[in-house]
């Protein structure tokens, strides 16, 4: 078992393939994109695979791929199936934005992934376009239609914004009553490659539950799993289940058992910390797989205790800088 130094345990990577997307949703980069990562930048899949089975055989059960968005590095499924069989690992999932994945959908079945997370921010095409800048909705909906086809768990992803989607809350609330789907709400965070200034969240996870009680005033609050980012809610007669996730607020910190790699090979102990060492540079310089260990078992015994620590620490003071893209959320 991973600990860290506050004495919590790690147990998920949440593996950021690429920084590249099909989608610039305007919470997380500019319309004109980024300044992508050339291919040398990347870590391979063969990189990826060592430090995988590394971090696996040290303690990692649960590995998240995500992005940018996966599915627009070249061989991703290539790579899914090799990542598939690193012995030890217990569950296999993915973040996507739904674009490209809806004709895969069967071919990961097969590979064993059990849930997908998708990001979908509204339910009206319109809206979508104006949040993305990409005309995309019917292929993310047709993603969500084969995922709940094949049994595939479902959590959406919805970033609430002021004047962007906020009508939005009680139909997508709506929807779980006919699917069985985890509806998530995220406070949005202040990642988005300075697409837009960030003014301060007016919808902060109070006011976002406050809304739906409003309207469900017999929601019923369930048992989380530990570590979990969202705190979840069921309403009587619905197939699905609806959550929050304080992902501004940073009010699940205590419990948080993820570690982060950028597509660029930086390891990452905090969603809101600069980045505390570059794994692909270790691993090009020669280091051996004992050594690698070391470091990283160095760098969990410093983790920040909460996300507020580890903002402060880092050395650019303004965050809104980087990208989720560049992250992976
Ligand atoms: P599960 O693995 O299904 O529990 O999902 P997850 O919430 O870990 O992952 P997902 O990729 O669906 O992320 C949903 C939202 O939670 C995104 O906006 C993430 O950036 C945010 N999130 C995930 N982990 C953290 C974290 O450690 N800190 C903060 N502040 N937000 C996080
Ligand atoms: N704030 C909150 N969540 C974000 N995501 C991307 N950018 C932001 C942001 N600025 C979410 C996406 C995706 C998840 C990995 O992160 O909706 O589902
Ligand atoms: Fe792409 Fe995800 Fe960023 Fe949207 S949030 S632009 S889908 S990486």
């Amino acid at each position: 078992m991973l600990t860290d130094n506050h004495g919590r345990n790690i147990n998920y990577l949440r593996l950021a393939v690429t920084d590249r997307c099909n989608l610039r949703c305007f919470y997380c980069m500019p319309e004109e994109g980024l300044k992508w990562l050339q291919r040398e930048e990347l870590m391979t899949y063969e990189e990826m695979l060592q430090i995988c089975s590394l971090l696996v055989k040290m303690g990692i059960e649960k590995i998240r791929i995500t992005g940018g968005e996966p599915f627009v590095r070249k061989d991703m499924m290539q790579f899914l199936s090799a990542l598939s069989k690193v012995s030890g690992l217990k569950e296999l999932a993915i973040t996507t934005n739904g674009v490209l994945t809806a004709p895969l959908v069967p071919d990961l079945k097969k590979l064993g992934v059990r849930s997908v997370n998708l990001s979908l921010d509204t339910l009206d095409a319109n809206r979508f376009f104006a949040i993305t800048h990409r005309d995309e909705f019917a292929n993310v909906m047709q993603t969500l239609e084969e995922l709940l086809r094949h049994d595939i768990e479902v959590k959406i992803n919805a970033v609430v914004m002021d004047g962007k989607n906020t009508q939005d809350i009680i139909p997508m609330v709506e929807m779980t009553k006919d699917m069985p789907v985890s509806m998530r709400f995220i406070e949005e965070m202040p990642f988005n490659g300075e697409g837009h200034v960030y003014n301060g969240l007016k919808w902060d996870y109070i006011r976002i539950m406050d809304e739906i009680k409003e309207k469900y005033p017999d929601i019923q609050r369930l048992q989380d799993s530990p570590s979990s980012t969202s705190y979840n809610y069921h309403i009587p007669g619905h197939k699905g289940d609806v959550g929050v996730i304080a992902a501004y607020s940073r009010t699940f910190c205590g419990t948080c058992n993820r570690i982060r790699i950028t597509p660029e090979g930086v390891l990452k102990t905090c969603l809101y910390d600069g980045g505390v060492m570059n794994i692909k540079d270790l691993i090009r310089s020669g280091a051996s797989d004992g050594e690698l260990q070391t470091k990283l078992l160095e760098a969990f015994g410093n983790r920040p205790k909460d996300g507020r620590e580890a903002e402060q620490h880092r050395n650019i003071n303004d965050p809104a800088h980087e990208s989720m893209a560049t992250i992976g959320g």
